[in-house]
């Protein structure tokens, strides 16, 4: 009744709504990762934000220890595919926020991730996203929000890092972002 009424009234604004519909409900971390460093990333932000996480998986996984990852893994991406996933559980009316992760595939968004966004209407809902890349994110936040339908974006964060060191940093750094989320 109550979402009913604020849906309705004209006097509501696309933010306000979003924020009286999260509340008293659960924060959903939902992340794509195939080398480990998103997966790190998100379950920092679960703890922070005491989330529920949910792994996307696609059914064809490439194999993370291969170099030809790049080449199918980046055509993949460039041509906006939407690769089947396994099964997950995410029930989109359960949750008042909604983080995404995705490592930069050729400047944007994983596919994976897409599959994801494509599945599930998060439009007004209250929804933040990383990004983790080896070089600088380009286009590819540009990118990630064009995917996501008219929600109200509350954040963002781009991680950089070839090596394990920088991953250290980057992880310190989620974690004070996840902390300003709260
Ligand atoms: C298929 C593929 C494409 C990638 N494309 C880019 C890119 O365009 N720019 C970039 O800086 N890093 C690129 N990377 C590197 C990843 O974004 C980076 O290593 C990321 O942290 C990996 O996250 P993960 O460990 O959670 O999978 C690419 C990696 C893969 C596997």
């Amino acid at each position: 009744m109550v979402f009913f009424l604020i849906q309705l009234n004209p006097h509501v604004h696309r933010r306000q709504k979003s924020e009286l519909l999260t509340m008293g409900k659960k924060t959903a971390v939902v992340y794509f990762s195939l080398t480990g460093h998103t997966q790190a990333v998100a379950e920092i932000v679960q703890e922070v934000l005491d989330a529920d996480i949910i792994a996307l998986k696609p059914i064809k996984s490439l194999n993370s220890k291969s170099s030809m990852k790049f080449v199918w893994g980046g055509y993949q991406a460039k041509m906006n595919k939407t690769p089947d996933l396994e099964p997950y559980e995410f029930d989109v009316e359960k949750y008042g926020f909604i983080i995404l992760g995705s490592p930069v595939w050729a400047w944007t968004l994983s596919p994976p991730m897409r599959s994801f966004l494509k599945q599930h209407d998060l439009t007004n809902k209250k929804v933040a996203f990383w990004m983790g890349s080896m070089g600088p994110k380009k286009k590819a936040a540009e990118r990630f929000k064009k995917a996501l339908p008219e929600c109200n974006l509350v954040g963002e964060l781009h991680l950089q890092g070839t090596h394990e060191e920088n991953w250290g940093e980057n992880y310190r750094k989620a974690k004070e972002w996840a902390q300003t989320l709260q």
